[in-house]
């Protein structure tokens, strides 16, 4: 495994973290279980120190199946991430945003279900428009200082929104959102107009979610429905606006390169994003144990420039996605 320094937080992260979407018995593609624990052990062998979790996924049970693996290896080892924003399970009127008391609620819920006493990364899970920024960084700034959170991270949204909320922590004296998790991979590239280039300048963490374009870019093009995921009655995979982009190029360039280099077409698109000037980790989601090792084997390919440029030249401009 390789490490290296997930931005301003000083800490030091594998370069690929794991995304924990994926567990629990919330839809048909998820992993539960002993399996999931199976997958969560075999990331620990291979080196992986960082997991990226949510309240939200699969009503808690991912983070209940994390902490309940992590629970039984070092605590000081491990770099744990998750999330805040969205309700789910029983749903009330304060069980969603980014107010105090929906922050501190919900931190308090994860901590259980992780059986941790502190988040190393807490995330808000894109914006709240209804809760002032004022209002979630004073929150954060607390549950820092009463060591419930080490650091702060945001998601997916805006370019000029990011820049309002680090604006308003330095106005402020208050801790800054230090890493961006966003939606970015070779088939969707429209953060590199404005969000990027201010997360670079912030020295920043940059963390994708959907590196692999949420399996998009893991097989060929006329094969994307034959999982269960890639099944559009189970998960809602934008592929219709990825190939807008130039999304069906740059699934053949990757297979192509695949080829040549005989790696797998997952393989290809985790190197870009290895190779990529901005990237720190992605979040890698998956279900295989066979899978999850390719994604470390992956840091051994090296893709030229003419090779990360013969990827990126079919791209074209399309329409942001995923901000709320
Ligand atoms: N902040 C946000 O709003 C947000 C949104 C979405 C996701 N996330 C985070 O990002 C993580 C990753 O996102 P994601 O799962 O949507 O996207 P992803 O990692 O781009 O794609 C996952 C898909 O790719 C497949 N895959 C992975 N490795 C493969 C390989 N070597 N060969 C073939 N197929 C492969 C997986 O299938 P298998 O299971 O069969 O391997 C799965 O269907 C999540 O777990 C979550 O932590 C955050």
């Amino acid at each position: 495994m390789e490490y290296t320094t997930l931005g301003s937080t000083g800490m030091s992260v594998s370069k690929i973290a794991l995304g924990c979407m994926s567990f629990g018995t919330g839809e048909p593609w998820m992993l539960d279980g002993d399996d999931a624990r199976e997958l969560i052990e075999r990331a620990i062998d291979l080196g992986v120190n960082f997991f990226d979790t949510a309240n939200v996924y699969s009503n808690g049970e991912s983070e209940a199946i994390l902490g309940d693996v992590l629970g039984e290896y070092d605590r000081d080892e491990q770099v744990v991430a998750t999330k805040v924003r969205f309700s789910y399970g029983d749903s009330h009127p304060n069980a969603d945003g980014l107010s105090r008391k929906t922050i501190e609620q919900e931190l308090q819920h994860s901590l259980d279900r992780l059986g941790m006493e502190t988040i190393d990364l807490y995330q808000t899970h894109r914006v709240d428009p209804e809760t002032p920024i004022e209002t979630t960084l004073r929150t954060m700034d607390d549950l820092i200082s009463r060591g419930k959170i080490r650091h702060i991270g945001t998601s997916s949204m805006w370019a000029h929104q990011l820049a309002e909320r680090l604006r308003t922590a330095e106005r402020l004296d208050l801790p800054r959102f230090e890493t961006m998790q966003n939606h970015y991979h070779p088939a969707y590239r429209e953060d590199e107009r404005d969000l990027l280039p201010i997360t670079e300048r912030e020295n920043m963490g940059v963390i994708p979610w959907g590196p692999l374009g949420q399996g998009f870019l893991a097989r060929p093009f006329d094969r994307l429905e034959a999982t269960e995921r890639g099944d559009p009655e189970n998960y809602h995979n934008p592929t219709p606006e990825y190939v807008e982009g130039g999304g069906k190029e740059i699934n053949e360039r990757v297979q192509e390169l695949a080829e040549e280099k005989g790696v797998t077409m997952a393989q290809i698109a985790l190197a870009w994003q290895f190779e990529n000037e901005y990237v720190t980790a992605p979040i890698v989601g998956t279900t295989s144990i066979q899978h999850l090792e390719e994604a470390v084997e992956a840091l051994e390919i090296d893709l030229t420039d003419s090779e990360m440029n013969y990827l990126d030249a079919p791209y074209e401009p399309q329409p942001v996605m995923a901000i709320d």
